[in-house]
């Protein structure tokens, strides 16, 4: 069955100033009835150049920041612009491409995850969210599988590998930063979370223009199931975090890098850690991007609190289970 893509939708929209009525979100979803506006939010922003920052400041600020806000930027963070530029080139060159061309590697009913393609699920109330999507895994080479990665533009694979490499060598730092600020040794959250064989999943949003940004949004209120989400986002606003009973906008950064806490790292650090709850919006004349990289536990892997934080003081606040079972409850709506 043809699956009818938001970019058409987009395109038909434009000529008629409107938008068909599953986009349009109750009021109490509507960003333009929900976000404090005036109001752009510094989430933390942490400089990892290791000239301006110590590691024991560096671990400070990001267990402090995976806290309370359970989101942060990095800056400095030693992936070059130019790998950056170029892996946000290939992911739009792609997306503007003809729909024959994306549909080739759409994904099925058997590809599981990965390929192209629009939210079929049904979100709150059977309202769809204004993305579609691209995911493909990146790592570990074992898990790739390149029929879902773009033949066209011939340098995306190039691009993709380039930063996953350098995401690689940025997450191994995050890992160990955040192992060691709630209190465990260096290498002890990446062994609980799989490590070598934790999955680093690629996936590009693809928000068109909307001639409605005040009624729809794009990605739906959601804490991620990841351990932990890098993204990169392009210069257009969108993504929005809750706080304090409101939602507020994110402040976009040139070349920063966006963490996420998943809900994996809640788990694992007992709470200490929180997963953030965002959603995007939409943007009326621009095309929003992102590209969000998902690092997860392999699905048999089992995740809960590390023993080592659990006592009888501060018993387990989680159940202890393999990551495909905690995807299958989320993803149904079934307690955890
Ligand atoms: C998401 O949370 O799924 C998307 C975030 C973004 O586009 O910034
Ligand atoms: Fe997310």
């Amino acid at each position: 069955m043809e699956v009818e893509r938001v970019q058409s939708i987009a395109s038909l929209s434009k000529q008629l100033d409107t938008i068909p009525s599953e986009y349009i979100r109750s009021e109490n979803e509507q960003p333009a009835a929900t976000t404090l506006h005036g109001v752009v939010l510094e989430v933390p922003v942490i400089d990892l150049d290791d000239d301006v920052s110590d590691e024991e400041m560096i671990v400070k600020q990001i267990s402090e920041a995976s806290k309370e806000w359970g989101i942060f930027q990095v800056v400095n963070h030693g992936i070059p612009d130019e790998v950056i530029s170029k892996l946000q080139k290939v992911g739009r060159d792609f997306f503007e491409l003809p729909k024959e061309e994306k549909e080739k590697i759409a994904k099925t009913a058997e590809s599981g995850i990965e390929g192209y393609g629009t939210s079929l699920q049904k979100e709150i109330e059977g309202k769809k969210g204004w993305v579609d999507h691209l995911f493909h895994k990146i790592w570990p080479p074992s898990v790739i599988n390149h029929n879902f990665w773009p033949k066209n533009p011939s340098s995306y694979r190039e691009a993709n590998e380039e930063y996953g490499q350098r995401l690689r060598e940025v997450s191994d730092k995050l890992v160990k930063w955040l192992s060691l600020g709630i209190g465990l040794e260096e290498q002890e959250l990446k062994v609980a979370m799989g490590g070598d064989d934790t999955i680093f999943l690629m996936k590009i949003n693809y928000y068109p223009p909307c001639p409605r940004p005040d009624l729809a949004l794009g990605v739906v209120a959601h804490t991620d199931m990841s351990l932990v989400t890098i993204l990169v986002p392009n210069e257009v606003q969108g993504l929005q975090v809750f706080r304090d009973d409101h939602w507020y906008d994110v402040k976009y950064i040139p070349n920063a890098l966006i963490i996420h806490i998943g809900d994996q790292f809640e788990i694992l650090s007992n709470g200490e850690y929180r997963a953030v709850f965002h959603r995007t919006t939409v943007n009326k004349d621009k095309t929003r991007m992102s590209w969000p990289v998902f690092l997860e536990p392999p699905e048999e892997h089992e995740i809960g609190p590390i023993p080592k934080l659990v006592n009888e003081d501060n018993p387990p606040k989680y159940k202890t289970k393999k990551y495909k079972d905690y995807v299958y409850c989320k993803l149904n709506k079934l307690p955890q």
